[in-house]
Parts: C-alpha cells; structure tokens; sequence
C-alpha cells in the first residue's frame, strides 16, 4: 500500500512524496458516551487511511482520491466546503488549521487506504488525522497529537456536518499495539490497558448497510441528552453533563422528563458504568465477563438508545446462542456498519461461515468480515 501510493503520487506529481497513515478504529465499550463527557475504550486497527504528500510553489492544492480515481484542485486561499464529498475531510482540515492561525501553503496530496467507508470504522476520522498529521510534518506546524485530536474533530463538525464527540480522532492518533485507550471523554487523560485476547480472536462483521438517517439521528441523540442535562440541572447545578448523572438522580427526575429522553440518558448513565467494569474484565482478561457487557451494551443501543438497525440486531442475536462467542455488539454510530465479535480462534471459520450464509438468507445482503489486530496509530510511513 506504502510503495503503490507512493508509485502513484510520482506518476501524478513528479516528486517524491513523504507518506503518512491513520488507522481505523474499534471501540470495545463506551458508544455515543464521547460527547457525554463519559469514558470510551476504543483501539486502533489494522487498517488504515494513507496520504502521500509533498509541498507545491505555488499556491494551488492539488488532491487526488485513488479510490475515486479523481482530482479536486483548489487554492490554499480559497479554501471552502466542496460539492463532492471526499476532497471535505481534506479541506475541512486545512480550514481548521488556517482558523486556528497556522499558515500553509500549496501541496499535492494522494489519499487511498483500506478501511472500509460506512462500516463504522471511522474512516473519515482516519482522513482527517492522517491529512493533519502529514501537513504538520511538512509546514513544520509544531502541533502534537494532543492538540491535533480536537483540530480533526473539529473539521468533521465543520466540513462534514457531523456533531461527533472526540473518540475516533483520539483513537486513531493515539493506538497502540495490542492495547485499547481507556479515555476520559472530559479531560482527555487516558490509560493504555494491555488487550490481552487470549483464545479470542476480534472479528468485524460488516452489514454493508449505512442507512441514511445516521447523520441527522446522531444529532438528534445529542441534543436528545443536552436536552436531559439542561432538565436535571435545575435541580442539581453541579451537573454539567450525562457524566455527572447517576441512575439514582436521573430516577428522581423521570417525572420531568420527556420519556424519550429518559431514555436515551439512562442508556448513557448505564454505559458509563459499565466501562469502568469492561475496563477491570480487560485488565483480567476475563473476556467471558467483557462479553456479557458488550451484549448488555447492544441491548442499551437497540432499546434505549435506537440507534441499531434489523441487519445489526441479525448479527448479534445469531451469535449470543453459540458457546465459544463471548460477545459481540454493534460497534461506532449505529444505523449500520459492524458488529464486534469475540470469537474463540477454533471457531473462527466455522462461524463466519454460517453467519455468512445465514445473513444473506435472512437479509438478502452479502456478509464482510474482517479479523483485526490492534495497531498502533497515525505515523509516518518508511517509503523504502
Ligand atoms: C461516531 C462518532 C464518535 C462516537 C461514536 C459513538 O463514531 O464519530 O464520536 O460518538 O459514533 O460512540
């Protein structure tokens, strides 16, 4: 992949680029708790986002998408959302440094990579990260990856229009081999904690659906809980967000609540506190006890939450029945993409293979699965 894109930016541009990756990521417990202010556990995978880079003379931004197999040219000053939807997580980057005062100039930029898109595996994040950190290196920017996560969040907020929370800009730029990032969604301090999968094995299993709704209904689910915030806190004024909420209180306020909205918070409250459990079953390695949390959690988003879909619920209900799966959930923003799946590594193939099967029965949809590892994150990349 380094060498092809590589190959690709000398074919288009004539210099030699520098090459940069973001990966995609998973996350085992922790979803729509980031912009709650709650804790998130995600882990980078092995796949990821590339872009080879190199500075330009003049003023003009020259971009080119592999996948696509097309070219988006602009100026540097002239920078605004494009109709083509690719080429914003670039620009909505390079928007972000410019309002925060940092100057740059022309480039040439090829983005390719092999996360899947609308799997939930943040792929747009990866581009953001990937396009932040490589314009960092090559305009001498000084920024570190603690300042660049909320950059990249930023321009997903601005450029694509969703109201994301800050897990898969962290994820990405932070990973670390076989370690999943236990982050305070508050603070940004986070703690590495050893992923020590033993037998297991994690597997991806990809809907192939993104239904539409994904977008607008995420920010509905934020507004839904600023909505609870804003109620509990006229009683509590310490409350500044879900995170300060304990079953306890959100119960005493049940009667001024909107149902929905209680609902929607008491999924959040209950996440919560079942990270901090997930946490401890990870730290053991006791994966039975971490599965039983990842189904409840499932059971959170499809009930509370809504945010699942008929092809997600499909997937993990197949597997709750069989013995040497010890959990599985959807995984990211919902309404499609993967479900997570720890699967014991002798029943590996076996599953995929029936699941597969039955999925396409059931649904009329073809299954994709993908078995991860955990890597590390955004870095440069050896072109040699
Ligand atoms: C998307 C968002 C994240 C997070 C998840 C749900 O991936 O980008 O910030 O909110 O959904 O946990």
């Amino acid at each position: 992949m380094i060498k092809k894109i590589a190959n690709i930016f000398f074919e288009k541009f004539s210099v030699q680029p520098e090459v940069f990756r973001s990966p995609g990521r998973i996350n085992i417990l922790g979803e729509h708790t980031d912009y709650n202010e709650g804790f998130v556990l995600p882990a980078a995978i092995d796949k990821n986002i590339y872009v080879a880079i190199s500075k330009r003379t003049d003023n003009e931004v020259h971009l080119f998408a592999c996948d696509f197999n097309e070219y988006f040219i602009t100026g540097i000053g002239q920078i605004k959302p494009a109709d083509k939807q690719w080429p914003n997580y670039i620009l909505g980057v390079v928007y972000q440094l410019q309002k925060n005062g940092h100057s740059i100039g022309g480039f040439n930029l090829v983005i390719d990579g092999d996360i899947p898109i609308g799997a939930g595996l943040s792929s747009s994040a990866a581009v953001e990260c990937a396009t932040l950190f490589a314009l960092n290196t090559v305009f001498n920017l000084g920024l570190n990856k603690l300042q660049m996560a909320p950059l990249a969040q930023k321009a997903e907020h601005v450029y694509a229009g969703v109201n994301c929370g800050i897990m898969d800009q962290f994820a990405s730029l932070f990973g670390k081999k076989e370690h999943a990032i236990k982050l305070d969604c508050r603070n940004l301090h986070y703690e590495y904690i050893p992923a020590n999968m033993g037998d297991y094995k994690i597997i991806l299993l990809n809907t192939n659906v993104k239904h539409n709704l994904a977008s607008s209904e995420y920010n509905t689910r934020r507004k839904q809980c600023e909505e609870g915030v804003t109620i509990i806190s006229q009683n509590n004024p310490l409350v500044k967000s879900l995170r300060d909420v304990d079953m306890n209180m959100l119960n005493k306020h049940a009667a001024l609540l909107d149902p929905v909205v209680f609902k929607r918070c008491k999924y959040v409250v209950q996440e919560n506190e079942r990270l901090l459990g997930a946490c401890e079953d990870l730290k053991l390695s006791d994966l039975q006890a971490l599965g039983i949390k990842m189904y409840e959690t499932h059971e959170g988003l499809r009930k509370d939450y809504e945010v699942s879909c008929k092809e997600l619920d499909f997937l993990v209900n197949y597997v709750k029945a069989i013995p040497s799966v010890a959990g599985a959930r959807m995984v990211g923003g919902g309404f499609g993409g993967c479900t997570i799946n720890l699967i014991h590594k002798e029943a590996v193939d076996k599953i995929i293979n029936e699941i597969s099967a039955a999925y396409e029965t059931a649904m009329g949809l073809t299954l994709t699965t993908y078995r991860v590892t955990i890597e590390d994150g955004t870095a440069a990349c050896n072109i040699n």
